[in-house]
């Protein structure tokens, strides 16, 4: 099969097309006929050098794809109430810049009704870490107000839509007046540019001073101390990634005063089961959501995976230009 491979570590020219074995299905897993691979910061990362892959996975980047199943562990498939010919979107641990791509049974989910695979192939990366950390972790209720760090990034589109669907009132915040419109767009009742405003004070002003009851941060850095101040009461941060360092220093005493909880995960190393228990509560609680229209999949654009240079490098350059507003998807 045809599959991108991360050549040596370095520029997006080190992702070049190459041929390798079509991977087989083992016990509980199933394979998929590749139709679209979605593009994550953490491919990004890994392509840098910067994300070692967890052990047993796939040395090829990729945590997300839909397409068709061809093959795979019959009895798995039937008690999960999949059948070969089925189009379905999987989350995966690498492996998933290919053709084909075996994904753990648990871990994948029909293609949403009304949706194409080059949508659907936009989902799981981004639905699974939100699910987990807003809805989880965060333990954000209706009602109660979230500060979403990156409003237009992949994650940042996905949590502001779940957010208002579940009923939370959505502040985000993006690098241009352009991203803050997006933001608004999707949803969000406020967005605040944070290169010309600072977000704690914003917060402050627009939660009349009780400030937020969530925070999904994926900056961390020197955004720690700041997100401290814009929390409520028993207020929960969550980070998910640290672009801004990973070093904080912050007010400790206000931790104790307001009774926050600061916590934070990573999707890619955790098991299998752990997976396949937020894939459950995405079929059951967000799938219908997406069939019914009230949450989208945001695609800023797709490349043709093929081609010269390839349509991964070109799609890894445009993340690394934050020109996106959404999700990138290869196309196969
Ligand atoms: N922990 C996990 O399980 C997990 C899973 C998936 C992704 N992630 C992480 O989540 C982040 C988003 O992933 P993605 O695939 O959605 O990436 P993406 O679309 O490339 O988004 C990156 C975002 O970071 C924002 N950003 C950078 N510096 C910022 C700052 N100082 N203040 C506010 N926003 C800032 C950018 O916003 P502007 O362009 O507006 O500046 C951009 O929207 C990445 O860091 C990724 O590694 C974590």
């Amino acid at each position: 099969m045809k599959a991108i491979e991360i050549t040596s570590f370095g520029a997006p020219e080190v992702l070049r097309m190459a041929e390798r074995p079509q991977p087989v299905a083992g016990a509980g897993e199933l394979l998929i006929r590749v139709a679209a691979s979605g593009v994550n910061r953490p491919d990004v990362l890994q392509r840098t050098g910067n994300y070692p892959v967890p052990p047993g996975a796939s040395d090829l980047p990729g945590l997300e794809v839909a397409g068709e199943i061809v093959d795979g562990d019959a009895a798995a498939m039937k008690e999960a109430g999949f059948a070969a010919g089925q189009l379905v979107c999987a989350l995966v641990a690498g492996g998933g810049y290919a053709e084909y791509c075996v994904a753990p049974v648990a871990q994948c989910l029909p293609v949403p009704r009304g949706w194409s695979t080059v949508e659907a192939a936009s989902l799981p990366e981004t639905f699974f870490t939100v699910w987990s950390n807003v809805f989880e972790r965060g333990r954000l209720q209706k009602g109660e107000t979230l500060l979403v760090q990156g409003g237009t990034s992949g994650i940042g589109v996905t949590a502001i839509q779940l957010a208002k669907a579940m009923g939370a009132t959505v502040i985000a915040t993006a690098g241009s007046d352009d991203k803050c419109d997006a933001c608004l767009k999707l949803g969000a009742d406020h967005a605040i540019n944070y290169k010309t405003a600072d977000f704690a004070a914003e917060v402050a002003r627009l939660t009349d001073g009780k400030g937020v009851d969530v925070v999904l941060d994926m900056v961390a850095g020197s955004y720690v101390a700041r997100e401290i101040q814009c929390l409520a009461e028993d207020g929960r941060l969550v980070i998910i990634a640290v672009q801004g360092g990973v070093k904080a220093e912050f007010n400790a005493g206000l931790v104790l005063r307001k009774r926050l909880t600061v916590t934070g995960s990573t999707l890619r190393p955790r098991p299998v089961v752990f997976k396949g228990a937020i894939a459950r509560a995405l079929r059951e609680k967000v799938w219908p959501l997406l069939e019914a229209g009230a949450v989208k999949p945001v695609i800023h654009s797709s490349f043709a995976a093929a081609g010269e240079p390839s349509g991964a490098a070109q799609a890894h350059v445009l993340m690394e230009s934050n020109a996106h507003i959404g999700k990138i998807v290869l196309t196969w």
